[in-house]
């Protein structure tokens, strides 16, 4: 009998969760709980619900009606209003964290002070403050004045701020983290790492940790890593699943963290953490450091590892619920991939809206995930965020590139991309960057 699995989001990351879904050769039905008419969604959805993604009581009712066994959660706000364990109390799976697990990625103080707790590699100096109190003192003395500021719980990604890019100053540092503490009563003031970020999810049953590709995400607007911070410009992950700049050792630690972070979740909170661990790590001089890690899959690194599933997606839903990852060889295909997002004029400051985009010719071998867009009747308009993920799906990065690039220049309409992810000459500089760094 086919099973009926919920899908809850509205993005491009959930567009290729629904579709990945839909491969399944158990051939389920999905039915989405949706903010947005996401027309990527929508098409593929057996039954779709608009409605705030915090309505429970719409939510609720969405579930007895289609009679949900399953479910795959996509943003990280759900999480932190507890929409696992609301579900889990309706009978339904959930491969998601309960609340208390996912302050993993909704408090920052709560990683830390874990990771410190049971000794766990990765963490950088740092230290929580309730009252500005010897916080000048450790930002200028103990870091040097290299620092980060970061702001307790979710804030779309604008909650933490660097030295340098975001501070010119100790004192900026220092009203920055006073008006967190104002706000959500801590802050977490911690030492700026170098090297290259990169981003290992794992699917996570609570005893058993698997990892998926790794990527490398762009969060600044513009080329050449300019401009303002986004959710993330496009990303890129190679045949191998390593990436070019990184060592078997790097990704060898990392998962490492992964392991040590989950068996310390359940030691302290006596429950199993269930679902997507998505560690934000960094390679350093002195090794691997992790800078946050994130309670679901990334967006757009969903978009880089899910099309390359082999495996069932629902079977591994299942086995993370079930607690069964260990029985089920989980397959990736060796080929690498480009996404490049393609958003409105002025994202993420000042973005246009409600003006309309239309997707031209398509290469093959590209795949289109629909994000923060409106579909109406007379065509699909921006909402004001990434609206049009690209992925190309080849056998180098070079070739995925071109692909996505020339999926990103068939849109038409007040939108921006940036050409140079996944290019030569961009990995070429962060190998180089690595090499110095590494010494
Ligand atoms: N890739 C950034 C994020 O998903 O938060």
């Amino acid at each position: 009998m086919s099973k009926n699995v919920l899908l809850v989001g509205n993005g491009a990351r959930e567009h290729v969760m629904g579709e990945t879904i839909k491969r399944s050769p158990q051939n389920p039905k999905l039915c989405v709980f949706a903010a947005i008419h996401n027309p990527g969604l929508m098409k593929l959805a057996d039954a779709y619900r608009v409605a705030p993604l915090s309505d429970f009581e719409a939510l609720k009712a969405f579930v007895e009606e289609e009679g949900i066994e399953l479910a795959a959660i996509g943003p990280e706000n759900p999480l932190g209003e507890g929409i696992a364990d609301f579900l889990l109390s309706l009978g339904v799976k959930v491969a998601a964290p309960i609340k208390s697990l996912a302050r993993l990625e909704t408090a920052k103080s709560f990683t830390r002070d874990l990771l410190a707790k049971y000794d766990i590699p990765g963490n950088p100096l740092f230290r929580v403050f309730s009252d500005s109190e010897g916080m000048l003192e450790f930002m200028r003395d103990d870091l040097n004045g290299e620092f980060v500021v970061k702001a307790e719980g979710l804030h779309g990604g604008k909650g933490v701020k660097v030295m340098g890019d975001h501070f010119n100053s100790i004192e900026e540092g220092l009203a920055f983290a006073e008006e967190c503490i104002q706000e959500e009563g801590k802050v977490v003031v911690e030492e700026k790492l170098y090297g290259q970020e990169f981003s290992l999810m794992s699917f996570v049953d609570g005893k058993t940790v698997v990892d998926m590709p790794a990527a490398q995400d762009h969060k600044r607007a513009f080329e050449n890593d300019e401009g303002p911070n986004t959710g993330g410009m496009g990303t890129y992950s190679d045949a191998n699943h390593s990436l070019p700049f990184l060592t078997e050792e790097d990704l060898k630690k990392a998962h490492e963290i992964t392991v040590q972070v989950m068996q310390a979740l359940e030691k302290d909170h006596d429950a199993l953490y269930k679902g997507v661990m998505y560690g934000g790590f960094i390679a350093t001089a002195k090794g691997v450091s992790l800078i946050e890690y994130n309670a679901r899959f990334g967006d757009p690194e969903a978009m880089n590892v899910l099309p390359l599933l082999k495996t069932d997606f629902v079977s591994v839903l299942e086995a993370i619920c079930d607690g069964t990852l260990d029985q089920l060889p989980v397959e990736f295909a060796d080929q690498a991939t480009v996404c490049k997002y393609v958003v409105p004029q002025g994202y993420p400051d000042n973005p246009v809206r409600n003006e309309k985009v239309s997707v031209g010719e398509i290469p093959a071998g590209v795949k289109v995930y629909y994000a923060s867009v409106d579909k109406r009747d007379d065509g699909i308009y921006l909402s004001g965020s990434r609206a049009i993920a690209m992925v190309g799906i080849a056998d180098t990065i070079a070739e995925a590139e071109k692909l996505a690039q020339k999926a990103v220049e068939s849109v038409s309409g007040p939108v921006f991309y940036r050409k140079d992810i996944g290019t030569d000459e961009l990995i070429g500089r962060r190998v180089q960057h690595m090499r110095s760094v590494r010494g």
